[in-house]
């Protein structure tokens, strides 16, 4: 079967990371996760104690450690230089702080430099906030992934409860919010959906019927 690319955006919390991964499981895709080289830049910057506002400084320590990417049983690794930071990216701190680090506009040049080289050869998922608008302008599948705040906040609750950790419902709900509104009004690749990109609301759908519907739509598409 012929294949092409799939571009998935959408808001904090959507179910974008968790869904892009079943599909491409079920294509024999290559899943990327391009949340994951924003966070990395912003772990960075924390670590160094860098100004945030500053993109220059941002910019100069990603040089000493540029981030590069392998996948190994499937799942993406994330690395700045030779140090493998995939699970120190997920901390609140990190979290909340990633959305001020992904607003410069030379920081995302640097990123999206890398994802396009990851998109050369197709067969890939891609999610991220601007992947149909901006880094694969021309994917064949682009889905706009979207669920109500409160269920995107309780997937979160559940998230973090299943992992053994009782967080806050409305401090969730806050970040996602908060989140959601930089990612939105931002200068650079502000988070929109692209003309062309199939809308999903995914409040009350399972995560293998939100899969499903991705595979016929891939399906339609590559026949
Ligand atoms: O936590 P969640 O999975 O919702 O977010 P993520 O995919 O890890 O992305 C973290 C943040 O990186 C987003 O809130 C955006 O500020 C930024 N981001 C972006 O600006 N462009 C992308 N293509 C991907 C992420
Ligand atoms: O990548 P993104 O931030 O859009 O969301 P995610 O990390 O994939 O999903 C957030 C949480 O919602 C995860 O715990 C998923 O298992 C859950 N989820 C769900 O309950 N139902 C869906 N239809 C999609 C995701």
């Amino acid at each position: 079967m012929e294949k092409i690319n799939i571009a998935i955006d959408g808001p904090a919390a959507a179910g974008k990371s968790t869904v892009a991964k079943k599909v491409a499981e079920a294509l024999h895709y290559t899943y990327i996760d391009t949340g994951a080289m924003y966070r990395a830049a912003t772990y960075l910057a924390l670590k160094n104690h860098a100004n945030l506002d500053d993109e220059r400084e941002i910019l100069a320590l990603l040089k000493q450690a540029p981030i590069s990417l392998s996948y190994t049983d499937d799942a993406q690794h994330i690395f700045l230089g030779e140090v493998d930071v995939t699970d120190a990216i997920r901390t609140d701190d990190v979290s909340n702080n990633v959305s001020l680090v992904a607003t410069h506009k030379g920081v995302r040049r640097e990123m999206v430099k890398i994802q396009r080289e990851l998109i050369k050869q197709a067969g890939v998922v891609m999610d991220g906030r601007d992947i149909g608008t901006h880094v694969i302008p021309d994917a064949a599948v682009k889905i706009f992934m979207i669920a109500s705040v409160d269920e995107r906040a309780e997937r979160r609750y559940k998230e973090n409860l299943a992992k053994g950790y009782e967080a806050d419902l409305e401090a969730i709900k806050a970040d996602i919010r908060q989140r959601d509104k930089i990612d939105q009004e931002r200068e650079v690749s502000p988070l929109v959906k692209a003309s062309d990109a199939i809308e999903l609301d995914t409040t009350s759908q399972s995560i293998d019927e939100v899969k499903n519907e991705i595979l016929a739509i891939v399906k339609e598409k590559v026949n």
